[in-house]
């Protein structure tokens, strides 16, 4: 009995792999490589020692995906797969819904003809939309800002009346904050195309000499220090948080939604000099405007997900900071190595 992780050669999807490994489970990745490399699977495989099946499938593609429910004896799924951008969710809508829905459309539907009915979810923070009073609980009010998130909201929606519809199913839909670090060893860790997008990533490009300094976006928030606060998780927690989840999907049936993040938040400047006082590294930075469509303060209550899945994050910013400074200075070009990078300029 395997259990299939779409996406797991993403960022998220490959640290969770590695967990899944670890604790024993047999897997089985999908994933079309559109925003990975196929090394970052390699490294799971050699940081754990355990071979594992990988077929390179695109979701919405039915014919493909059902010959991986044919070969192997599926017991439940863990969904990474999908868009992540909010910017470019807002210039390309359409391909956003129909990669990130059509394509959990595709899956469940394979997995209602295949009798598996135990899920997790990857879903968001961004499903509070405009949240303004925090902690965040999972029963703040939901809204969307963007496609991206919008398409976080449908899937969730769905995933319910799957549910209504025959009680078997149990699903969790794991909402993340704000997910950061790598994995301990230095060997997997996040991989942006391009200029990053997210804090971290850009801290670290900075770092490593990639870009010349941060944009803190807005210093007029009502924070301590006017810069932006939220509820960065360690990479590594996250991913256990998914086997304390898989373990409830397997036991019970249901559908559940849990913040997966600390409770704490931090603001940008406080993320920056966590990372200088851990590297040694100093992050020149200029003050900007706000970027359009961000939030002043997010963190989570994470008691539920405490509460009923025995989850708890335990690292702190600096082993966040540490792990994330590791993985790029060790990887300074990610994935491709770094003589790769030079034969092609
Ligand atoms: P990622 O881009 O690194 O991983 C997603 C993986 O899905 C990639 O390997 C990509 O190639 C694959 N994929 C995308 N569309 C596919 C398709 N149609 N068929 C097959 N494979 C496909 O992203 P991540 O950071 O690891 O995020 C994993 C999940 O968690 C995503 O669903 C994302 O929306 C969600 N999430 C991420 C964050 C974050 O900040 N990283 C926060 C909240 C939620
Ligand atoms: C964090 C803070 C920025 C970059 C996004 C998505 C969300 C989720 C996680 C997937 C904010 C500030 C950032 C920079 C900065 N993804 N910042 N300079 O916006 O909380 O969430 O990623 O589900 O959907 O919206 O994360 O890392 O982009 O920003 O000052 O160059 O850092 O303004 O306060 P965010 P982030």
């Amino acid at each position: 009995m395997a259990v299939l992780v779409t996406g797991g050669a993403g960022y998220v999807g490959s640290h969770t792999c590695l967990e899944l490994l670890n604790a024993g489970y047999e897997i089985v990745v999908v994933d079309n490589l559109c925003n990975s490399s196929s090394e970052s699977l390699r490294r799971v495989n050699e940081v754990t020692g355990k071979d594992f099946k990988f077929y390179q499938i695109d979701l919405l593609d039915r014919q493909s995906l059902e010959e991986v429910f044919n070969q192997n004896k599926i017991e439940a799924v863990v969904h990474f797969a999908g868009l992540k951008a909010v910017g470019e969710s807002v210039r390309l809508p359409l391909r956003y819904y129909h990669n990130n829905i059509t394509g959990t459309l595709v899956l469940c539907e394979l997995m209602q003809e295949y009798a598996v009915k135990r899920m997790i979810f990857s879903s968001s923070a961004t499903v509070y939309g405009m949240s303004e009073s925090v902690p965040i609980s999972e029963k703040s009010p939901l809204g969307a800002t963007n496609a991206y998130g919008r398409t976080k909201l449908i899937i969730e929606e769905i995933m319910q009346d799957v549910y209504v519809s025959d009680p078997n199913w149990s699903i969790a839909i794991l909402r993340y904050f704000n997910p950061i670090g790598a994995h301990s060893s230095g060997r997997l860790g996040e991989d942006p195309n391009g200029i990053p997008n997210n804090l971290m990533p850009f801290i670290t490009q900075v770092a490593v000499g990639g870009v010349k300094e941060l944009q803190i976006y807005g210093n007029d928030y009502p924070t301590l220090d006017g810069t932006g606060v939220r509820d960065y998780i360690h990479v590594e927690d996250l991913a256990r948080g998914h086997l304390k989840a898989l373990e409830k999907v397997m036991a019970t049936t249901g559908v559940e939604a849990y913040n997966l993040g600390t409770g704490r938040g931090y603001s940008v400047i406080e993320m920056v000099s966590a990372f200088e006082r851990v590297t040694g590294r100093r992050i020149p930075y200029k003050m900007t405007d706000r970027r359009p469509g961000d939030i002043g303060i997010c963190y989570s209550d994470p008691t539920k997900a405490e509460r009923e899945l025995g989850w708890i994050a335990e690292k702190g910013i600096e082993e966040m900071c540490r792990d994330a400074w590791r993985w790029q200075s060790n990887n300074p070009c990610g994935y491709i190595e770094e003589e790769e990078v030079l034969r092609t300029t």
